[in-house]
């Protein structure tokens, strides 16, 4: 069966124009990183995880990760914590910033994060985990989503157990990443399990976990009955897997186009994270957007090793010299910067990217 990724598809009132979800990750999904996604053909982004207790306590990094741009909607910010009342306030703070939708982790395995109560551990606390659901699903008026592991342990299905009743206590959509929390990365994404929670509930569910091409994506589709499929480290560098996946079209760019998007992606970064913080969180996306065959090896170590992000990127106008023309009709396409919505709890250094 062919299912057409173009079609749109709803979260409560809020129209998804495509089938393709660009996946949360922390130290990756940046604004720069969703708004390619969603130029390349992603109908949702989310942010990364945010801490309810960053927000509460107004911690100034934390403030940061709530950064919006008009061309990002519509956009799922992702919360993350234990107590239900920090999580609803917290999801008021996100919607205000201009988040269509409030995610809320019930999935990351890292143990700074599992060990406070929050992430995955709460598939083994339903009770509490409905409380959050509940406490969030009435603090705000958008739709909550859940994104979720399948469990704790290898071969769990918790997730089965508590996606009903996560639905029951006000989540509008489910994302399912079926690995256990002890996997982390390892092994497949059991996508049976996928199709066994679409069953057993009626809000749509998004797939995610080893989708990295069209063909793979079609299977899931079809096979699970999911709503969307949801794509994470394939995106990494890549926004072209995305295009090939929504389209069929385009998976291999010219290196004009990687340097341009690249270099449009390192200026963006460096707008919204300043340079210090930006020139290190960008090395490692040097390797993904220059792997794949596209650059020799030696020439992302000479990139590495620049001391300023101005000098990576006059060194990829020097490697490709067409991706002027390139970046020129990109940034003239980009919003102005000054339509962010900025809390008025945000404190002044914030506007600075610093
Ligand atoms: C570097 C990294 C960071 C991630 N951070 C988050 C996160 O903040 N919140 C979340 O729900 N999932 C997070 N994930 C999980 C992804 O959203 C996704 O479910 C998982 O990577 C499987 O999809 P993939 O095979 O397409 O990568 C992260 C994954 C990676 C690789």
């Amino acid at each position: 069966m062919q299912v057409d990724l173009r079609e749109s598809w709803w979260i409560r009132d809020i129209e998804i124009p495509t089938r393709l979800v660009l996946a949360p990750m922390a130290g990756v999904s940046v604004q720069a990183f969703r708004r390619q996604g969603r130029r390349y053909g992603a109908g949702l982004v989310c942010s990364e995880m945010v801490s309810c207790a960053g927000l509460e306590h107004r911690n100034e990094r934390t403030l940061g990760y709530l950064r919006v741009a008009r061309d990002e909607h519509p956009l799922a910010i992702q919360i993350f914590g234990s107590e239900p009342a920090v999580m609803a306030e917290a999801a008021q703070m996100v919607v205000a910033a201009g988040a269509d939708i409030v995610d809320i982790n019930f999935g990351c395995p890292v143990r700074k994060v599992t060990k406070t109560g929050a992430g995955a551990t709460l598939l083994e606390d339903p009770d509490r985990a409905c409380a959050i659901v509940g406490a969030v699903a009435s603090a705000v008026d958008v739709p909550v989503s859940v994104k979720m592991r399948r469990g704790l342990e290898n071969g769990s299905r918790a997730c089965l157990a508590v996606g009903p009743l996560l639905v029951a206590a006000g989540a509008a959509t489910l994302t399912l990443h079926p690995r256990s929390a002890r996997q982390m990365y390892t092994g497949e994404a059991d996508h049976a399990l996928t199709a066994e929670l679409v069953e057993l509930v009626d809000v749509p569910v998004i797939a995610s976990g080893d989708i990295t091409s069209r063909g793979r994506a079609q299977a899931v589709l079809a096979t699970t009955g999911a709503a969307a499929v949801m794509v994470g480290r394939g995106a990494q560098g890549n926004p072209w897997a995305l295009r090939e996946i929504v389209d069929g079209e385009g998976a291999e760019p010219s290196r004009e186009e990687v340097a341009a998007e690249l270099i449009v992606f390192i200026r963006e970064t460096v707008r919204e994270l300043g340079e210090r913080r930006a020139g290190g969180f960008l090395k490692k996306f040097y390797g993904w957007y220059l792997g794949h065959g596209r650059f020799p090896r030696p020439f992302k170590q000479e990139l590495v090793q620049l001391e300023t992000t101005e000098e990576v990127v006059t060194r990829l106008f020097a490697a490709a010299p067409g991706a002027v023309e390139i970046v020129e009709r990109l940034e003239a396409e980009l919003p102005d910067p000054s339509d962010e919505i900025l809390l008025d709890s945000m404190p002044i250094s914030i506007y600075g990217g610093g």
